[in-house]
């Protein structure tokens, strides 16, 4: 690995490893997706194996399942649980409010759901995302919309403002097809000054199943550096 990588992996490591601190026995703890938030589920596994942590986990992606099994975390489903104790996720954008874009990574609409039934979302991210301003850098804010719809979407967005691109895949042809088998649309609105009523609008438009927009959902923010990490609560 290149000594810039090296330094970018361990800054995601610190951020995961502080935020496990969070995790007490009996919680039921939402997996997050991504690479960041796979450190997290790596280290909740260790902790089981080393110190006898029992926990439960709900995954917000296939990744997440899969790492879960990997690390052998017990999973745990909404039939059983109806609220998680604390969940653990990543994220691309995070604002001063600790708004936050997320989505890159394509597993949004169940982060989301995860994430509006947890007690506590503790977000962990090397320190570069962390920005003024969401949607700053032109970075794009994920949509998930429905197949079906996404022509029509493409039209509606730009009608807002947006300039939508839809994800495609890197090693299949044609679109990204999220776990819900549905289509991702990218837009770039430029800087994001009103998140919520941007969430508004894109909520407004039928077909669209989910944003990337979480605004006043995390409670703490974990940015990792190559050898620190510094905590962000936000303010109630
Ligand atoms: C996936 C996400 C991820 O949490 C986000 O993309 C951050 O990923 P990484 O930690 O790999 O940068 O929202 O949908």
């Amino acid at each position: 690995m290149k000594p810039e990588q090296e330094r970018l992996e361990k800054a995601k490591r610190n951020a995961a490893l502080e935020a496990v601190k969070h995790v007490k026995t009996n919680f039921v703890v939402g997996l997050g997706s991504g690479s960041t938030a796979a450190y997290a589920i790596e280290e909740i596994g260790n902790k089981i194996k080393r110190e006898g942590l029992r926990v439960l986990g709900v995954p917000t992606s296939h990744q997440a399942f899969t790492l879960a099994v990997e690390h052998e975390i017990p999973i745990t489903t909404f039939e059983k649980h109806h609220q998680i104790d604390l969940t653990i996720d990543g994220a691309d954008q995070i604002d001063d409010e600790l708004n936050l874009i997320k989505g890159m990574g394509g597993a949004l609409t169940r982060e989301k759901i995860v994430a509006s039934v947890s007690k506590s979302l503790v977000i962990v991210a090397e320190e570069s995302k962390k920005v003024k301003i969401l949607g700053q850098n032109n970075h794009p804010l994920p949509i998930e919309v429905l197949p079906f719809a996404a022509p029509i979407l493409m039209h509606k967005i730009s009608g807002i403002g947006g300039k939508p691109v839809l994800r495609e895949g890197t090693k299949k042809v044609g679109p990204v097809i999220t776990d819900n088998g549905n289509f991702i649309i990218d837009a770039s609105f430029g800087s994001i000054p009103q998140p919520a009523e941007l969430e508004l609008k894109l909520k407004g438009i039928t077909g669209v199943v989910e944003t990337g927009l979480f605004i006043e959902m995390a409670d703490v923010v974990y940015l990792g550096k190559p050898d620190s990490t510094e905590r962000i609560e936000r303010k109630k």
